[in-house]
Protein backbone atom coordinates (compact mmCIF):
# COMPACT_ATOMS: atom_id res chain seq x y z
CA UNK A 1 0.00 0.00 0.00
CA UNK A 2 3.31 2.26 0.13
CA UNK A 3 2.98 5.89 1.55
CA UNK A 4 -0.82 5.89 0.78
CA UNK A 5 -1.82 6.83 3.86
CA UNK A 6 -0.63 10.61 4.21
CA UNK A 7 0.04 11.28 0.58
CA UNK A 8 -4.32 10.42 0.41
CA UNK A 9 -4.83 13.06 2.63
CA UNK A 10 -2.58 15.84 1.47
CA UNK A 11 -3.58 15.43 -1.65
CA UNK A 12 -7.24 14.99 -2.37
CA UNK A 13 -8.24 17.71 -4.20
CA UNK A 14 -10.15 20.59 -1.79
CA UNK A 15 -13.48 21.56 -3.42
CA UNK A 16 -14.29 25.32 -3.42
CA UNK A 17 -17.73 26.29 -1.83
CA UNK A 18 -19.78 28.85 -4.29
CA UNK A 19 -21.01 30.97 -1.50
CA UNK A 20 -22.51 34.23 -3.45
CA UNK A 21 -20.14 37.17 -3.73
CA UNK A 22 -20.47 40.63 -2.82
CA UNK A 23 -19.11 43.05 -6.10
CA UNK A 24 -15.84 43.82 -6.62
CA UNK A 25 -14.38 46.88 -6.96
CA UNK A 26 -13.79 47.44 -10.37
CA UNK A 27 -11.41 44.70 -11.77
CA UNK A 28 -13.93 41.97 -13.55
CA UNK A 29 -17.04 41.26 -12.08
CA UNK A 30 -18.72 38.14 -13.05
CA UNK A 31 -15.54 36.29 -13.88
CA UNK A 32 -15.45 32.96 -12.02
CA UNK A 33 -12.21 31.53 -10.54
CA UNK A 34 -11.85 28.03 -9.92
CA UNK A 35 -8.53 27.52 -6.87
CA UNK A 36 -7.60 23.59 -5.89
CA UNK A 37 -5.11 22.98 -3.40
CA UNK A 38 -2.49 20.38 -3.00
CA UNK A 39 0.08 19.61 0.00
CA UNK A 40 -0.09 20.84 3.60
CA UNK A 41 -2.05 22.82 5.44
CA UNK A 42 -0.26 26.14 4.92
CA UNK A 43 -1.23 25.55 0.93
CA UNK A 44 -5.15 25.40 1.71
CA UNK A 45 -5.01 28.35 4.01
CA UNK A 46 -3.03 30.22 1.52
CA UNK A 47 -5.88 29.29 -1.05
CA UNK A 48 -8.46 31.47 1.25
CA UNK A 49 -5.85 34.45 0.49
CA UNK A 50 -5.38 34.21 -3.41
CA UNK A 51 -9.31 33.68 -2.74
CA UNK A 52 -10.03 37.13 -0.93
CA UNK A 53 -7.31 38.99 -3.06
CA UNK A 54 -9.00 38.12 -6.23
CA UNK A 55 -12.78 38.57 -4.49
CA UNK A 56 -11.54 41.90 -4.51
CA UNK A 57 -10.84 42.52 -7.69
CA UNK A 58 -14.72 40.97 -8.50
CA UNK A 59 -14.32 37.49 -9.13
CA UNK A 60 -16.77 35.05 -8.32
CA UNK A 61 -16.17 31.31 -7.27
CA UNK A 62 -16.70 28.90 -9.77
CA UNK A 63 -18.37 25.64 -8.65
CA UNK A 64 -15.87 23.16 -11.05
CA UNK A 65 -13.43 24.26 -13.07
CA UNK A 66 -15.20 23.65 -16.48
CA UNK A 67 -16.96 26.79 -16.01
CA UNK A 68 -14.34 28.87 -14.42
CA UNK A 69 -12.68 31.80 -16.97
CA UNK A 70 -9.12 31.66 -14.00
CA UNK A 71 -8.08 28.21 -13.18
CA UNK A 72 -5.19 27.87 -10.49
CA UNK A 73 -3.43 25.36 -8.56
CA UNK A 74 -1.86 25.57 -5.32
CA UNK A 75 0.50 22.93 -5.34
CA UNK A 76 3.07 21.12 -3.18
CA UNK A 77 6.70 20.05 -4.07
CA UNK A 78 7.27 17.86 -0.73
CA UNK A 79 7.94 14.44 -2.92
CA UNK A 80 7.60 13.51 -6.40
CA UNK A 81 4.73 11.42 -6.21
CA UNK A 82 2.82 15.40 -5.16
CA UNK A 83 3.95 16.70 -7.94
CA UNK A 84 3.19 13.96 -10.53
CA UNK A 85 -0.44 14.35 -9.67
CA UNK A 86 -0.59 17.89 -10.14
CA UNK A 87 1.41 17.33 -13.58
CA UNK A 88 -1.53 14.80 -13.99
CA UNK A 89 -4.25 17.34 -12.80
CA UNK A 90 -2.84 19.80 -15.64
CA UNK A 91 -3.77 17.66 -18.30
CA UNK A 92 -7.20 17.33 -17.47
CA UNK A 93 -7.20 21.00 -17.30
CA UNK A 94 -6.05 20.97 -21.37
CA UNK A 95 -9.34 20.24 -22.53
CA UNK A 96 -10.94 23.23 -21.05
CA UNK A 97 -7.87 25.05 -22.64
CA UNK A 98 -8.74 23.22 -26.05
CA UNK A 99 -12.42 24.00 -25.85
CA UNK A 100 -12.21 27.54 -24.50
CA UNK A 101 -8.89 28.83 -24.94
CA UNK A 102 -9.06 32.16 -23.31
CA UNK A 103 -9.32 30.39 -20.03
CA UNK A 104 -6.17 30.91 -17.65
CA UNK A 105 -4.50 28.46 -15.88
CA UNK A 106 -1.96 29.09 -13.19
CA UNK A 107 -0.04 27.48 -11.03
CA UNK A 108 0.15 28.72 -7.52
CA UNK A 109 2.76 27.53 -4.17
CA UNK A 110 5.82 25.33 -3.73
CA UNK A 111 5.52 23.81 -7.36
CA UNK A 112 5.24 27.24 -9.05
CA UNK A 113 8.69 28.50 -6.66
CA UNK A 114 10.51 25.45 -7.23
CA UNK A 115 9.87 25.39 -10.98
CA UNK A 116 9.45 29.17 -12.34
CA UNK A 117 9.16 29.81 -15.63
CA UNK A 118 10.26 25.96 -16.29
CA UNK A 119 6.53 25.40 -15.76
CA UNK A 120 5.41 27.32 -18.82
CA UNK A 121 7.78 25.43 -21.20
CA UNK A 122 7.40 21.92 -19.27
CA UNK A 123 3.66 22.42 -19.22
CA UNK A 124 2.39 23.80 -22.23
CA UNK A 125 -1.02 25.21 -21.17
CA UNK A 126 -0.05 26.87 -17.78
CA UNK A 127 -0.27 30.69 -18.22
CA UNK A 128 0.42 31.86 -15.09
CA UNK A 129 3.40 31.11 -12.19
CA UNK A 130 2.97 32.41 -9.03
CA UNK A 131 5.23 31.73 -5.67
CA UNK A 132 4.46 31.74 -1.97
CA UNK A 133 4.52 35.22 -1.40
CA UNK A 134 3.31 36.71 -5.12
CA UNK A 135 -0.07 36.45 -4.39
CA UNK A 136 -0.64 40.25 -3.41
CA UNK A 137 0.35 40.57 -7.06
CA UNK A 138 -2.08 38.29 -8.96
CA UNK A 139 -4.46 40.78 -10.47
CA UNK A 140 -1.61 42.30 -12.28
CA UNK A 141 -0.25 38.75 -13.46
CA UNK A 142 -4.31 37.66 -14.45
CA UNK A 143 -3.87 41.10 -16.27
CA UNK A 144 -0.60 40.45 -18.12
CA UNK A 145 -1.92 36.92 -19.20
CA UNK A 146 -4.97 38.85 -20.63
CA UNK A 147 -2.88 41.14 -23.03
CA UNK A 148 -1.28 38.30 -24.55
CA UNK A 149 1.55 37.44 -22.14
CA UNK A 150 2.48 34.90 -20.03
CA UNK A 151 3.18 35.80 -16.57
CA UNK A 152 5.95 34.99 -13.56
CA UNK A 153 6.22 36.37 -10.27
CA UNK A 154 8.30 33.77 -7.68
CA UNK A 155 9.91 36.71 -5.81
CA UNK A 156 10.43 35.62 -2.27
CA UNK A 157 10.05 38.12 0.69
CA UNK A 158 11.44 38.35 3.97
CA UNK A 159 8.31 40.11 5.20
CA UNK A 160 5.46 38.96 3.65
CA UNK A 161 2.85 37.60 6.23
CA UNK A 162 -0.21 38.87 4.62
CA UNK A 163 -1.68 39.85 7.63
CA UNK A 164 -3.81 42.61 6.59
CA UNK A 165 -6.20 39.88 4.59
CA UNK A 166 -8.63 38.53 5.21
CA UNK A 167 -9.41 34.99 4.05
CA UNK A 168 -12.52 33.69 2.48
CA UNK A 169 -12.67 30.25 4.09
CA UNK A 170 -12.94 27.98 1.36
CA UNK A 171 -15.10 24.41 1.92
CA UNK A 172 -15.58 25.40 5.43
CA UNK A 173 -17.84 23.47 8.02
CA UNK A 174 -18.27 26.92 9.83
CA UNK A 175 -16.68 25.39 13.22
CA UNK A 176 -12.74 25.17 12.38
CA UNK A 177 -10.37 27.36 10.76
CA UNK A 178 -6.79 27.62 9.75
CA UNK A 179 -4.79 30.83 10.73
CA UNK A 180 -0.99 31.39 9.39
CA UNK A 181 1.32 33.01 12.39
CA UNK A 182 4.34 32.31 10.13
CA UNK A 183 5.92 31.79 6.69
CA UNK A 184 9.03 29.65 5.51
CA UNK A 185 11.41 27.74 7.24
CA UNK A 186 14.95 28.87 8.16
CA UNK A 187 15.60 24.99 9.13
CA UNK A 188 17.53 22.98 6.86
CA UNK A 189 16.46 19.40 6.90
CA UNK A 190 18.34 17.60 4.74
CA UNK A 191 15.78 15.98 2.92
CA UNK A 192 13.45 19.37 2.81
CA UNK A 193 12.66 21.41 -0.37
CA UNK A 194 10.22 23.62 1.92
CA UNK A 195 13.13 26.15 2.64
CA UNK A 196 13.50 26.16 -0.96
CA UNK A 197 9.99 26.84 -1.50
CA UNK A 198 8.63 28.82 1.00
CA UNK A 199 11.49 31.18 1.56
CA UNK A 200 12.92 32.68 5.10
CA UNK A 201 10.69 32.00 7.94
CA UNK A 202 9.16 35.16 9.18
CA UNK A 203 6.83 35.85 11.92
CA UNK A 204 3.05 37.71 11.80
CA UNK A 205 1.55 40.45 13.90
CA UNK A 206 0.23 38.46 17.07
CA UNK A 207 -2.77 41.43 17.34
CA UNK A 208 -3.89 40.53 13.45
CA UNK A 209 -3.82 36.96 14.66
CA UNK A 210 -5.71 37.49 17.87
CA UNK A 211 -7.83 39.28 15.52
CA UNK A 212 -8.80 37.33 13.18
CA UNK A 213 -9.52 34.69 15.93
CA UNK A 214 -11.81 37.32 17.34
CA UNK A 215 -13.56 37.62 14.05
CA UNK A 216 -13.79 33.81 13.59
CA UNK A 217 -15.58 33.54 16.42
CA UNK A 218 -17.73 36.20 16.58
CA UNK A 219 -18.98 34.18 13.40
CA UNK A 220 -19.48 31.39 15.09
CA UNK A 221 -16.24 29.36 14.66
CA UNK A 222 -15.18 27.32 17.64
CA UNK A 223 -11.79 26.07 16.99
CA UNK A 224 -8.94 27.72 15.14
CA UNK A 225 -5.36 25.78 14.52
CA UNK A 226 -2.19 28.43 14.25
CA UNK A 227 -0.59 27.42 11.47
CA UNK A 228 3.55 27.49 10.44
CA UNK A 229 6.33 25.30 9.30
CA UNK A 230 7.68 24.84 12.82
CA UNK A 231 5.28 26.78 15.24
CA UNK A 232 7.47 27.21 18.31
CA UNK A 233 10.23 29.30 16.39
CA UNK A 234 7.23 31.97 16.19
CA UNK A 235 8.93 35.52 17.31
CA UNK A 236 7.83 38.81 16.88
CA UNK A 237 8.99 42.21 17.68
CA UNK A 238 7.31 45.16 16.97
CA UNK A 239 10.62 46.75 15.39
CA UNK A 240 10.06 46.13 11.92
CA UNK A 241 13.76 47.02 10.30
CA UNK A 242 14.74 43.33 12.13
CA UNK A 243 14.34 40.32 9.63
CA UNK A 244 13.84 36.78 11.37
CA UNK A 245 14.08 35.44 14.57
CA UNK A 246 17.85 35.58 14.49
CA UNK A 247 18.23 39.37 13.88
CA UNK A 248 15.60 39.91 16.47
CA UNK A 249 17.13 37.89 19.28
CA UNK A 250 20.56 39.76 18.61
CA UNK A 251 18.70 42.69 19.24
CA UNK A 252 17.36 42.68 22.74
CA UNK A 253 14.30 43.84 21.92
CA UNK A 254 10.67 42.63 23.46
CA UNK A 255 9.45 40.02 21.68
CA UNK A 256 6.34 37.70 21.81
CA UNK A 257 7.20 33.79 21.50
CA UNK A 258 4.86 30.94 20.64
CA UNK A 259 3.84 30.30 24.09
CA UNK A 260 2.51 33.96 24.90
CA UNK A 261 1.01 34.09 21.39
CA UNK A 262 -0.96 30.90 22.47
CA UNK A 263 -1.54 32.29 25.61
CA UNK A 264 -2.79 35.49 23.66
CA UNK A 265 -5.13 33.32 21.52
CA UNK A 266 -6.43 31.22 24.59
CA UNK A 267 -7.79 34.43 26.34
CA UNK A 268 -9.92 35.22 23.22
CA UNK A 269 -12.71 33.27 24.45
CA UNK A 270 -12.61 29.78 27.05
CA UNK A 271 -15.25 28.35 24.33
CA UNK A 272 -12.68 29.10 21.46
CA UNK A 273 -10.30 26.17 21.50
CA UNK A 274 -7.03 26.35 20.21
CA UNK A 275 -4.69 24.11 18.61
CA UNK A 276 -1.58 24.09 16.44
CA UNK A 277 0.92 22.50 14.18
CA UNK A 278 3.88 22.10 13.31
CA UNK A 279 5.82 21.65 16.50
CA UNK A 280 9.41 20.97 15.95
CA UNK A 281 11.29 18.91 18.80
CA UNK A 282 14.51 20.93 18.80
CA UNK A 283 12.25 23.82 19.65
CA UNK A 284 9.46 22.93 21.54
CA UNK A 285 9.85 24.46 25.32
CA UNK A 286 8.12 23.40 28.74
CA UNK A 287 6.73 27.08 28.39
CA UNK A 288 4.74 26.42 25.82
CA UNK A 289 3.32 22.74 27.52
CA UNK A 290 2.65 24.96 30.39
CA UNK A 291 0.87 27.62 28.79
CA UNK A 292 -1.19 24.34 27.47
CA UNK A 293 -1.79 22.79 30.64
CA UNK A 294 -2.91 26.61 32.11
CA UNK A 295 -6.11 27.05 29.65
CA UNK A 296 -8.60 23.84 29.30
CA UNK A 297 -9.51 25.58 25.86
CA UNK A 298 -6.12 24.82 24.15
CA UNK A 299 -6.36 21.25 23.09
CA UNK A 300 -4.30 18.51 24.32
CA UNK A 301 -2.51 17.65 21.22
CA UNK A 302 0.98 18.15 19.67
CA UNK A 303 2.03 16.78 16.51
CA UNK A 304 5.78 16.60 17.35
CA UNK A 305 7.35 14.64 14.03
CA UNK A 306 10.69 12.29 14.62
CA UNK A 307 11.10 11.65 11.18
CA UNK A 308 13.23 8.70 12.43
CA UNK A 309 13.83 6.56 15.36
CA UNK A 310 17.65 6.63 14.93
CA UNK A 311 20.52 9.55 16.05
CA UNK A 312 22.57 8.92 13.50
CA UNK A 313 19.97 9.13 10.87
CA UNK A 314 18.64 12.49 12.54
CA UNK A 315 22.27 13.89 11.96
CA UNK A 316 22.10 12.94 8.43
CA UNK A 317 18.57 14.60 8.20
CA UNK A 318 20.20 17.84 10.12
CA UNK A 319 17.26 17.64 11.98
CA UNK A 320 19.52 18.68 15.23
CA UNK A 321 17.99 16.45 18.19
CA UNK A 322 18.74 12.98 18.38
CA UNK A 323 16.92 10.38 19.91
CA UNK A 324 17.44 10.97 23.75
CA UNK A 325 16.79 14.61 23.46
CA UNK A 326 13.63 13.40 21.30
CA UNK A 327 12.64 11.17 24.29
CA UNK A 328 13.16 13.79 26.97
CA UNK A 329 10.87 16.33 25.09
CA UNK A 330 8.30 13.79 24.74
CA UNK A 331 8.67 13.02 28.71
CA UNK A 332 8.26 16.72 29.51
CA UNK A 333 4.77 16.40 27.74
CA UNK A 334 3.83 13.69 29.31
CA UNK A 335 4.97 14.92 32.84
CA UNK A 336 3.46 18.03 32.38
CA UNK A 337 0.12 17.18 30.19
CA UNK A 338 -0.15 13.33 31.45
CA UNK A 339 -0.68 10.15 29.63
CA UNK A 340 -3.82 11.92 27.82
CA UNK A 341 -2.32 14.23 25.66
CA UNK A 342 -2.59 13.21 22.08
CA UNK A 343 0.93 13.00 20.14
CA UNK A 344 1.75 12.33 16.75
CA UNK A 345 4.62 12.14 14.51
CA UNK A 346 5.51 12.30 11.03
CA UNK A 347 8.51 9.57 9.39
CA UNK A 348 10.39 8.68 6.67
CA UNK A 349 11.42 5.27 5.86
CA UNK A 350 14.29 4.64 3.60
CA UNK A 351 16.35 7.39 3.63
CA UNK A 352 19.63 7.97 2.41
CA UNK A 353 22.29 4.72 4.12
CA UNK A 354 19.38 3.44 6.47
CA UNK A 355 20.49 0.13 7.82
CA UNK A 356 17.77 -2.41 8.92
CA UNK A 357 19.15 -1.62 12.80
CA UNK A 358 18.43 2.20 11.80
CA UNK A 359 15.06 1.27 10.63
CA UNK A 360 14.14 -0.83 13.87
CA UNK A 361 14.92 2.03 16.03
CA UNK A 362 12.66 3.98 14.22
CA UNK A 363 10.20 0.93 15.31
CA UNK A 364 10.93 0.97 18.94
CA UNK A 365 10.91 4.88 19.44
CA UNK A 366 7.29 4.82 18.27
CA UNK A 367 6.55 1.96 20.91
CA UNK A 368 8.39 4.05 23.54
CA UNK A 369 6.30 7.40 22.71
CA UNK A 370 3.14 4.99 21.85
CA UNK A 371 2.15 7.70 19.10
CA UNK A 372 -1.54 8.33 18.45
CA UNK A 373 -1.50 9.19 14.62
CA UNK A 374 1.48 9.06 12.28
CA UNK A 375 1.94 10.25 8.85
CA UNK A 376 4.20 7.91 7.23
CA UNK A 377 6.17 8.15 3.53
CA UNK A 378 9.49 6.64 2.24
CA UNK A 379 12.19 8.82 1.29
CA UNK A 380 11.67 10.76 -2.04
CA UNK A 381 15.01 12.83 -3.26
CA UNK A 382 13.94 16.40 -3.89
CA UNK A 383 16.05 18.57 -6.64
CA UNK A 384 18.37 21.03 -4.94
CA UNK A 385 18.29 19.56 -1.31
CA UNK A 386 21.16 19.05 1.04
CA UNK A 387 20.73 15.56 0.60
CA UNK A 388 20.25 15.27 -3.16
CA UNK A 389 23.99 17.20 -3.31
CA UNK A 390 25.23 15.11 -0.45
CA UNK A 391 24.34 11.74 0.00
CA UNK A 392 23.15 8.77 -2.30
CA UNK A 393 19.48 7.74 -2.54
CA UNK A 394 20.77 4.36 -1.96
CA UNK A 395 17.60 2.14 -0.09
CA UNK A 396 16.08 -0.05 -3.18
CA UNK A 397 12.37 1.45 -3.38
CA UNK A 398 11.33 -2.34 -2.56
CA UNK A 399 13.17 -1.95 0.61
CA UNK A 400 11.84 1.51 1.25
CA UNK A 401 8.55 0.19 0.73
CA UNK A 402 8.53 -2.74 2.98
CA UNK A 403 10.27 -0.36 6.11
CA UNK A 404 7.39 1.92 5.39
CA UNK A 405 4.96 -0.91 5.68
CA UNK A 406 6.38 -1.97 8.68
CA UNK A 407 5.90 1.34 10.11
CA UNK A 408 2.39 1.83 9.30
CA UNK A 409 1.45 -1.70 10.90
CA UNK A 410 3.35 -0.63 14.06
CA UNK A 411 1.07 2.33 13.85
CA UNK A 412 -2.28 0.66 13.34
CA UNK A 413 -1.97 -1.08 16.11
CA UNK A 414 -0.70 1.73 18.20
CA UNK A 415 -3.54 3.60 16.93
CA UNK A 416 -5.75 0.70 18.08
CA UNK A 417 -4.33 0.34 21.61
CA UNK A 418 -4.32 3.67 22.63
CA UNK A 419 -8.12 4.31 21.51
CA UNK A 420 -8.66 0.95 23.50
CA UNK A 421 -7.57 2.95 26.31
CA UNK A 422 -10.19 5.27 25.35
CA UNK A 423 -13.45 3.02 25.86
CA UNK A 424 -15.53 3.99 29.04
CA UNK A 425 -14.34 7.26 29.21
CA UNK A 426 -15.98 10.35 28.56
CA UNK A 427 -14.42 13.47 26.80
CA UNK A 428 -15.86 16.77 25.19
CA UNK A 429 -16.46 16.68 21.62
CA UNK A 430 -16.73 19.69 19.13
CA UNK A 431 -19.40 18.89 16.89
CA UNK A 432 -18.08 19.69 13.59
CA UNK A 433 -20.74 17.85 11.04
CA UNK A 434 -22.20 15.15 10.28
CA UNK A 435 -20.29 11.61 10.25
CA UNK A 436 -18.80 10.34 6.66
CA UNK A 437 -21.03 7.49 6.62
CA UNK A 438 -24.28 8.05 8.17
CA UNK A 439 -26.31 11.73 8.24
CA UNK A 440 -27.84 9.94 11.93
CA UNK A 441 -24.58 10.64 13.36
CA UNK A 442 -22.67 13.72 14.17
CA UNK A 443 -18.99 13.74 14.36
CA UNK A 444 -16.41 15.63 16.05
CA UNK A 445 -13.04 15.43 18.02
CA UNK A 446 -11.65 15.77 21.42
CA UNK A 447 -9.41 17.73 23.08
CA UNK A 448 -6.57 14.95 21.98
CA UNK A 449 -7.69 14.98 18.00
CA UNK A 450 -9.37 12.04 17.97
CA UNK A 451 -12.23 11.88 15.58
CA UNK A 452 -15.97 11.12 17.66
CA UNK A 453 -18.93 9.83 16.29
CA UNK A 454 -22.20 9.49 18.03
CA UNK A 455 -25.80 9.87 17.52
CA UNK A 456 -26.68 13.17 16.21
CA UNK A 457 -30.08 13.87 18.28
CA UNK A 458 -30.74 17.20 18.60
CA UNK A 459 -27.08 18.71 18.17
CA UNK A 460 -25.52 20.90 15.94
CA UNK A 461 -22.32 21.74 14.67
CA UNK A 462 -20.62 24.44 16.78
CA UNK A 463 -22.10 22.35 20.17
CA UNK A 464 -19.63 21.11 22.55
CA UNK A 465 -21.35 18.09 23.71
CA UNK A 466 -19.96 15.66 26.38
CA UNK A 467 -19.43 11.84 24.59
CA UNK A 468 -19.43 8.81 26.36
CA UNK A 469 -16.91 6.14 24.02
CA UNK A 470 -18.30 2.98 23.87
CA UNK A 471 -16.34 1.18 20.81
CA UNK A 472 -13.03 1.93 19.14
CA UNK A 473 -11.34 1.28 15.68
CA UNK A 474 -8.09 2.47 14.74
CA UNK A 475 -9.35 5.88 13.29
CA UNK A 476 -11.96 6.29 15.30
CA UNK A 477 -13.85 6.43 18.76
CA UNK A 478 -17.63 5.75 18.43
CA UNK A 479 -19.99 6.56 21.71
CA UNK A 480 -23.29 8.48 23.09
CA UNK A 481 -23.81 11.52 24.17
CA UNK A 482 -24.04 11.79 27.92
CA UNK A 483 -25.11 15.18 28.91
CA UNK A 484 -24.70 18.35 27.33
CA UNK A 485 -22.50 21.35 29.18
N1 LIG B 1 7.62 21.43 9.10
C1 LIG B 1 7.23 20.12 9.32
C2 LIG B 1 7.18 19.25 8.10
C3 LIG B 1 6.57 19.72 6.85
S1 LIG B 1 6.69 18.61 5.50
C4 LIG B 1 8.26 19.48 10.26
O1 LIG B 1 9.36 19.91 10.36
O2 LIG B 1 7.94 18.48 10.83
C5 LIG B 1 5.68 17.26 6.09
C6 LIG B 1 6.40 15.96 6.17
O3 LIG B 1 6.74 15.48 4.89
C7 LIG B 1 7.72 15.96 6.90
O4 LIG B 1 7.56 15.97 8.28
C8 LIG B 1 8.38 14.71 6.40
O5 LIG B 1 8.04 13.60 7.19
C9 LIG B 1 7.79 14.54 5.01
N2 LIG B 1 8.80 14.81 3.99
C10 LIG B 1 9.41 15.98 3.75
N3 LIG B 1 10.31 15.83 2.74
C11 LIG B 1 10.24 14.54 2.36
C12 LIG B 1 10.93 13.76 1.38
N4 LIG B 1 11.88 14.31 0.63
N5 LIG B 1 10.60 12.46 1.25
C13 LIG B 1 9.65 11.90 2.03
N6 LIG B 1 8.98 12.59 2.97
C14 LIG B 1 9.27 13.89 3.14
FE1 LIG C 1 11.13 21.00 6.14
FE2 LIG C 1 12.53 20.73 8.34
FE3 LIG C 1 11.42 23.08 7.78
FE4 LIG C 1 9.89 21.03 8.47
S1 LIG C 1 11.41 22.04 9.77
S2 LIG C 1 9.55 22.43 6.78
S3 LIG C 1 10.95 19.30 7.58
S4 LIG C 1 13.07 22.08 6.64
FE1 LIG D 1 4.05 20.89 0.15
FE2 LIG D 1 4.87 23.33 0.14
FE3 LIG D 1 3.40 22.47 2.11
S1 LIG D 1 6.06 21.58 -0.48
S2 LIG D 1 3.94 20.30 2.23
S3 LIG D 1 2.77 22.65 0.03
S4 LIG D 1 5.02 23.96 2.24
Amino acid sequence: MGELIKDIDLLMPEAVDSKPITTGKGGVPGKKLYIESYGCQMNFSDSEIVTSILREQGYELAADYASADVILVNTCSIRDKAEQTVRNRLQQFNAVKKNNPGVIVGVLGCMAERLKEKLLEEEKIVDLVAGPDAYRDLPNLVEQVDEGQKAVNTFLSREETYADISPVRLNSNGVTAFISIMRGCDNMCSFCVVPFTRGRERSRDPQSIVAEARELFAKGFREVTLLGQNVDSYTWSADKSLKGKAQIEKAGVPTVNFAELLDMVARVNPALRVRFSTSHPKDITDEVLHTMKKHPNICKYIHLPAQSGNSRVLKLMNRTYDRAWYINRVDAIRNILGEECGISSDMIAGFCTETEAEHQDTLTLMDYVQYDFSYMFFYSERPGTLAAKKYADDIPLAVKKRRLNEIISKQQALSLARNKLDVGKTFEVLVEGYSKRSKEHLQGRNTANKVVVFPAGNHQPGDYVQVRIENCTAATLTGKVVHEL
